[in-house]
C-alpha cells in the first residue's frame, strides 16, 4: 500500500503547479540539458513502450514519443491537473504516439510488464514512500526493462536554489532543507537512492553526475544582468513561497539582499547560476 502523497498532490494542483504552468516554456528551456542527459542515458529505441513519471506539461514525453516512433508508445503520468491539461493541449497538433494520465504514478495503474523504459526528468522525488512507489513502478517493467531519471544533487551544489536562500539568511527565518522528505532534494544522497532502488528490486543501479547552468542573467550592464537573474529567482525554487508569507517590508529587504548577491557575481557577459544533478539508471531483473 503506498502512502497518500496528498501534500504534493495539493502543491502541484495549487501554487507550485500554477507557477510551473505560467513559466512552462522557460522551465522547459532551463531543464532541457538535464533532461537530455537522462534521455541519452535511457537509450530509447524505436518501438518501445515508455512511461514518463511526473511528466508535467509533457516536453520529455514528446521527445520520448519522437524516439519510439509510430510503432512505440509513451504514457505521461502526473498528479497535476493544470500541467496534464497543458500537456494534452500541446500534444494535439503533434500527432505523436503519446497519451497523458492524471494519476499518482505510485498507484497500481498499469498491468505488470507494460513498459520497456521508465523515464523521468525531476518527477520522482515527491513520493511519501519511495520504496513502495518504486516497487510498484518496477513491476510495470518488462524483464530487463530500464529506469532512467534526472534528480538534483545536494542543495549545497545547487546555487540556483541555495544562493537566494543564503542571501536572505539574516532576514527571513528558514527551516533547514529536509532531504529525507518529499521535495526536490529527496534523491540527492546517492546512498539513499541506491538503497531505495535496490529495496524496490532494481539492479545495476548507477548514478552519474551532470552539471549545467540553471538560470542565466543577461543584460547590457551588470545591474541589468542582476535584475534579469532576480526575476528568474522568483519563478522557480523556494523564494516566492517563502516571501509570500512575509510583510511588505521584509519582502523588500529580502529582495534587495538577493539582488545584491546576484550583482556581486554579475559580469557584463552575464550570470550563470549552476545546477548539479544525478543521472540515475537501473534495470529490472
Ligand atoms: C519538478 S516537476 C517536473 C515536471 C516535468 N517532468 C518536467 O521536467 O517539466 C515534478 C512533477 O512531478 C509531479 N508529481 C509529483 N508527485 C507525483 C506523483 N506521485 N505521481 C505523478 N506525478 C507526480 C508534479 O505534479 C510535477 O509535474
Amino acid at each position: 500500500m503506498t502512502a497518500s502523497n496528498q501534500q504534493q498532490i495539493n502543491d502541484w494542483n495549487g501554487p507550485v503547479g500554477e507557477r510551473w504552468l505560467t513559466y512552462n516554456e522557460w522551465l522547459d528551456e532551463r531543464t532541457a540539458a538535464y533532461g537530455r542527459a537522462a534521455f541519452d542515458a535511457a537509450a530509447v529505441r524505436p518501438g518501445e513502450a515508455v512511461l514518463d513519471i511526473g511528466c508535467g506539461a509533457g516536453a520529455t514525453s514528446f521527445e520520448l514519443a519522437r524516439a519510439v516512433g509510430a510503432g512505440g508508445s509513451v504514457i505521461g503520468v502526473d498528479v497535476s491537473e493544470p500541467l496534464i491539461g497543458r500537456a494534452r493541449d500541446r500534444a494535439q497538433p503533434l500527432g505523436l504516439p503519446v497519451e497523458f494520465r492524471l494519476a499518482d504514478a505510485s498507484a497500481p495503474l498499469f498491468p505488470p510488464q507494460s513498459f520497456d523504459l521508465l523515464f523521468s526528468r525531476f518527477g520522482v522525488m515527491f513520493f511519501d514512500d519511495p520504496v513502495a512507489a518504486f516497487t510498484q513502478l518496477r513491476k510495470t517493467l518488462k524483464p530487463g526493462g530500464r529506469l532512467a531519471f534526472a534528480c538534483w544533487q545536494e542543495p549545497a551544489k545547487n546555487d540556483w536554489y541555495v544562493l537566494p536562500l543564503n542571501a536572505i539568511g539574516g532576514i527571513v527565518e528558514q527551516a533547514p532543507i529536509d532531504t529525507q522528505a518529499p521535495g526536490p532534494f529527496n534523491f540527492s544522497d546517492p546512498q539513499r537512492v541506491q538503497r531505495i532502488l535496490s529495496e524496490a528490486g532494481f539492479e545495476q543501479i548507477e548514478l552519474k553526475p551532470f552539471q549545467a547552468p540553471f538560470y542565466c542573467g543577461r543584460g547590457d550592464t551588470r545591474e541589468a544582468v542582476a535584475e534579469d537573474a532576480l526575476e528568474q529567482v522568483f519563478r522557480v525554487g523556494p523564494i516566492s513561497r517563502l516571501l509570500a508569507a512575509q510583510s511588505e517590508e521584509i519582502r523588500e529587504r529580502a529582495t534587495a539582499a538577493i539582488r545584491a548577491a546576484l550583482a556581486g557575481i554579475a559580469t557584463e557577459q552575464g550570470i550563470e547560476v549552476g545546477g548539479a544533478t544525478w543521472v540515475v539508471t537501473a534495470r529490472s531483473p
